[in-house]
């Protein structure tokens, strides 16, 4: 994490003894919500005062409504105009973005000002003539908010605050880009806060281009486990992988499983299917309709287990995930951490599964090593009637087929959804379409076998994306380094970044982003 001044940090303050307005305390007590947890007493003061912040919470410790209860604070009663928004919440995915406005509104609605999702794979007219009839915070993921700057439906301008939510990420190369884009837009020396459970040195170059002295609030180590999480990691033979991931999703409870690849996560899904589990997939190169149908099943409790990609591993709340099965096991700490993170939220318990085939074992010793955790090591897991797994609440399965869980359409999904998976050759055509549509557009690193292309050629932007700076902001690009706070060398800042006209971020040709 970059250098910045620390606070000391205070316990399990009260909202009604911190300096938030009455109308936010009485959503507050709406939601059951009395105490505030660490990071959210910690960063209010200089929040509200307006500092940048840069701020690290274990996974599940209520970094959203830390952020949230700052911004509405400070916009309180505030003048909106249209287009042009006070506040930008940066998130890396769509199902994030929508989390995360669904909890921005009670509290923005409470203070008199709107938020607004702007994220990929929904309607953007809806989205653009709600953000042209005048909100107050929108939530987005890079690449739509770019888009609807490029068409002129939405003016940065008159941001006085933006969070980057899982900045760490954001700040890696899928991304970087584009955040660099509209940070460049937004005027200089407004507040930014930065937020993650793994917030590192990642975020340097962000730091130190476009903040202003931040205050640095770590309320954990960078490797902190969370302290309600038990860990064990199964060394499984190959031959019963497969039997081994049923018994543990055939358990009681709320599962979540990971995989590696988006043809893992189908796999495994359907398998699971297969044996009597119901179990759906999630991942970026499903059609949105179909991923915003699947997590909304998952959360209301109308099937047990969800297969999916690290597209769900960042930030993704919900409740009662008692357990989350490394089914291909995590290469990166980062990667170990977010994942597991879906258990054990907000002080409740969860466990937390490996199965490390016998070349993964080394690999997983280090990560889980690298993430400060102690987890209990099964060897020869050689069955699915190894005493480990019933150990883990595993059952068996009815070994009969069920119903395929992705096939019904639940609650809060969008209003026309196409479930039909048979249909001919027109319509496997017509979803061949919208998943390659999807590909290009997901904010996941395309596989080999997807094909490139790059988002960028399909968006004819190349004319767009001039490399001079304009506009009120001045010249951010070299700011950072020039107040000489010695975080050591800053790498290739300011690439692509450019301001087409006044408060709109533009961008050259190039790769993927969370649109
Ligand atoms: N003060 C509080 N009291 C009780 N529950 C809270 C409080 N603040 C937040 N929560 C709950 O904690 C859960 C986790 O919060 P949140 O999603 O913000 O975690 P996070 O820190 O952003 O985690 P991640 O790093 O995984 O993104 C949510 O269900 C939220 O409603
Ligand atoms: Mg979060």
């Amino acid at each position: 994490m970059p250098k910045a001044r620390r606070r000391p940090s205070s316990r399990s303050e009260r909202f009604e003894d911190m300096a938030l307005p009455d109308e936010l305390l009485g959503v507050l007590a709406d939601q059951g919500f009395e105490h505030a947890f660490e990071i959210q007493s910690v960063i209010l003061p200089d929040a509200l005062a307006g500092r940048d912040v840069l701020a690290r919470a274990e996974t599940g410790s209520g970094k959203t409504l830390a952020f949230t209860l700052a911004m509405t604070a400070r916009f309180r009663g505030r003048k909106v105009h249209r287009r042009r928004p006070l506040g930008v919440v940066l998130v890396p995915t769509r199902e994030l973005a929508v989390q995360v406005v669904d909890t921005i509104h009670p509290f923005a609605r409470a203070v008199g000002v709107k938020a607004q999702l702007v994220a990929g794979g929904m309607n953007i007219e809806k989205q653009a003539d709600a953000v042209a009839r005048g909100v107050g915070i929108v939530v987005a993921t890079p690449g739509r908010l770019i888009d609807l700057a490029e068409r002129g439906a939405l003016q940065l301008d008159l941001v006085e605050t933006t969070v980057i939510d899982e900045a760490d990420h954001m700040a890696d190369l899928g991304f970087l880009p584009d955040v660099s884009d509209i940070l460049a837009a937004i005027p200089m020396g407004t507040q930014k806060m930065l937020f993650s459970a793994t917030l590192d040195g990642q975020v340097e170059q962000i730091v130190d281009t476009f903040l202003v002295d931040p205050v640095s609030h770590e309320t954990t180590p960078v490797s902190a486990a969370v302290a309600t999480m038990d860990h064990h990691v199964l060394a499984i033979e190959p031959s019963a992988k497969r039997e081994v991931t049923a018994q543990l999703a055939a358990r009681k409870g709320r599962t979540l499983m990971f995989t590696r690849t988006q043809l893992g996560a189908e796999r495994v899904a359907r398998e699971l299917v297969e044996v009597g589990i119901k179990a759906a997939a999630l991942h970026g190169s499903k059609q949105q309709g179909l991923r915003t149908n699947v997590l909304a099943g998952f959360r209301e409790g109308a099937y047990p287990v969800l297969v999916a990609t690290d597209v769900a591993a960042r930030g993704i709340h919900i409740d009662d995930v008692s357990m989350v099965v490394h089914v291909d096991p995590s290469d990166e700490v980062k990667e170990y951490v977010h994942r597991s993170g879906r258990t054990a939220r907000a002080g409740a318990a969860g466990s937390v599964v490996t199965l490390a085939l016998p070349h993964q074992l080394g690999r997983s010793r280090s990560v889980l090593e690298g993430a400060g955790v102690e987890p209990t090591w099964v060897e020869d897991v050689d069955s699915a009637e190894h005493p480990a797994l019933e150990q883990l609440g595993g059952r068996t399965p009815s070994g009969e087929p069920t119903e395929d869980p992705a096939t019904v359409k639940y609650k809060g999904a969008p209003r026309k959804l196409d479930l039909g998976r048979r249909g001919g050759a027109d319509a496997r055509k017509a979803q061949e379409r919208r998943a390659n549509e999807e590909r290009r557009s997901s904010w996941e690193e395309p596989g080999p076998a997807q094909g490139g292309g790059g988002r960028g050629a399909s968006r004819g932007g190349g004319s767009r994306g001039g490399g001079g700076r304009s506009g009120s902001g001045g010249s951010s690009g070299g700011r950072g380094a020039g107040q000489g706070r010695g975080q050591g060398p800053s790498t290739g800042k300011g690439a692509g970044q450019g301001r087409g006209r006044s408060g709109a971020p533009t961008r050259a040709p190039r790769r993927r982003g969370g649109r």
